[in-house]
């Protein structure tokens, strides 16, 4: 986690100040009752995100770079470290959703108070607590994408559905092309970020890879097509799955992404917007690794390597497509362009999520931040609609877990050739 070059001290606090705006806007329409209740284990309350944002900059910044410092309050670093041991001892993170005091006021009151003490310490901090800032910004942007899936997933057990958000215009767009193929022959490609910019630990060593020859689609797969796989009998195939994919299908019930329901013969989706028919045409969302994987099966495909991913994408802007800028319209539309890398749908891939040749977990508390979750996830890439617009590069890695799929998850085909 090395921001390499050290932005000039407004920049900072510039970014600070937008980073932290923009965690309030999404939250503005929730109700205190919005902002405490868990859905899933998964899941957390907004309310937490919020706090938990703000504990991260008071515990590794103020606490621990600014002298004579005092705690907003005292127990709150119990409440809201997420996963640090080095930390101590924490609430159990199912739990959260007990938690209704502090209030969902007490949580912006706590906000208050850490922004204003930080922006009093910045001009004072050395580039090592710069850096945490900086760091701590990208943590508030992660999180800022977890608390939109996190209210969705817990709008969706409302059986009233209710909407955060109205839905956005929509401009009727042709159903897209038959995929494209990106071809790529076989070679030695280098991986990983380049020390431009900031980067999290686990984006490097940069170092070099042997691709096979292979074709990566020019889009990701739309909800159209996934329509044809449903009704071409894809979830009740067992010869397209996984073994694990096929006892998580049949454990859970699984016949459609999640949030798809067929209300008298027509698929729809649930979203922040509501529960609306899906659109043919924009990318599929909320699958899982499994889905995934048996999709690209069916499709006589399979999944793109992380390596492949990156190779192909660096050389678009990352900034560009359907991502986060502002407390609205938050969903996967139909590509404007290809091959769309950036925005819209995290794409799965088929690479587990591992250390790079060389990986170095970042020194000091933050050691934690990503290099001990490296058993049994896959890698995700490319960012989302929810993804905050400037978060996403080529070298990012997102993680999960195969089962999951309340993030903004689609799919990328890919094959050798
Ligand atoms: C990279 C999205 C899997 O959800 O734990 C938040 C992001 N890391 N706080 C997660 C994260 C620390 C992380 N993911
Ligand atoms: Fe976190």
């Amino acid at each position: 986690m090395q921001p390499r070059e050290a932005a000039l001290p407004d920049d900072l606090a510039t970014r600070f100040g937008q980073v932290r705006s923009l965690s309030e806007a999404l939250a503005a329409p929730l109700s205190d009752a919005d902002a405490t209740v868990q859905s899933m284990d998964d899941a957390s309350p907004a309310k937490w995100h919020l706090a938990h944002t703000t504990w991260f900059f008071e515990t590794f910044i103020l606490r621990d770079h600014v002298p004579g410092y005092r705690l907003h309050d005292p127990r709150f670093p119990f409440l809201f470290n997420s996963y640090y041991e080095a930390e101590g001892r924490r609430h159990a993170r199912g739990r959260r959703g007990m938690v209704t005091r502090p209030t969902l006021a007490d949580v912006k009151a706590y906000r208050g108070a850490v922004d204003a003490a930080l922006i009093a310490a910045l001009p004072s901090l050395d580039n090592a607590a710069r850096g945490l800032v900086e760091l701590g910004c990208h943590h508030e942007q992660q999180h800022q994408e977890l608390l939109l899936t996190d209210v969705l997933h817990l709008f969706s057990e409302n059986p009233l559905e209710p909407a955060l958000w109205s839905p956005a215009p929509k401009i009727p767009v042709a159903v897209p092309d038959a995929i494209g193929w990106i071809d790529h022959d076989e070679g030695v490609v280098e991986i990983g970020h380049d020390g431009r910019g900031f980067a999290f630990d686990c984006e490097g060593p940069r170092h070099r890879t042997l691709l096979s020859p292979h074709s990566l689609a020019d889009r990701t797969v739309t909800n159209g097509e996934w329509q044809q796989f449903i009704a071409d009998g894809g979830y009740r195939e067992p010869r397209c799955w996984l073994a694990d994919g096929w006892a998580w299908l049949q454990r859970e019930g699984i016949h459609a992404p999640l949030y798809w329901e067929d209300r008298d013969g027509v698929w729809t989706r649930f979203g922040l917007d509501g529960r609306r028919p899906i659109d043919p045409a924009a990318p599929v969302t909320h699958v899982s690794f499994y889905e995934a994987d048996a999709y690209a099966s069916w499709a006589g495909a399979r999944l793109p390597t992380e390596a492949e991913w990156e190779a192909a994408a660096a050389a678009y802007d990352p900034r560009g497509g359907n991502q986060l800028d502002a407390a609205s319209a938050v969903e996967p539309r139909p590509a404007e362009g290809s091959p769309a890398f950036f925005g819209d749908v995290w794409e799965w891939t088929g690479s587990a999520y591992r250390p790079y040749p060389g990986f170095a977990a970042a020194d000091g508390a933050v050691g934690e931040y990503n290099g001990k979750f490296m058993s049994g996830q896959f890698v995700l890439r490319g960012g989302s609609c929810a993804t905050p617009r400037g978060h996403a590069r080529a070298s990012y890695r997102n993680f999960f877990y195969p089962h999951q799929r309340w993030q903004f998850t689609g799919v990328r085909l890919a094959r050798d050739r």
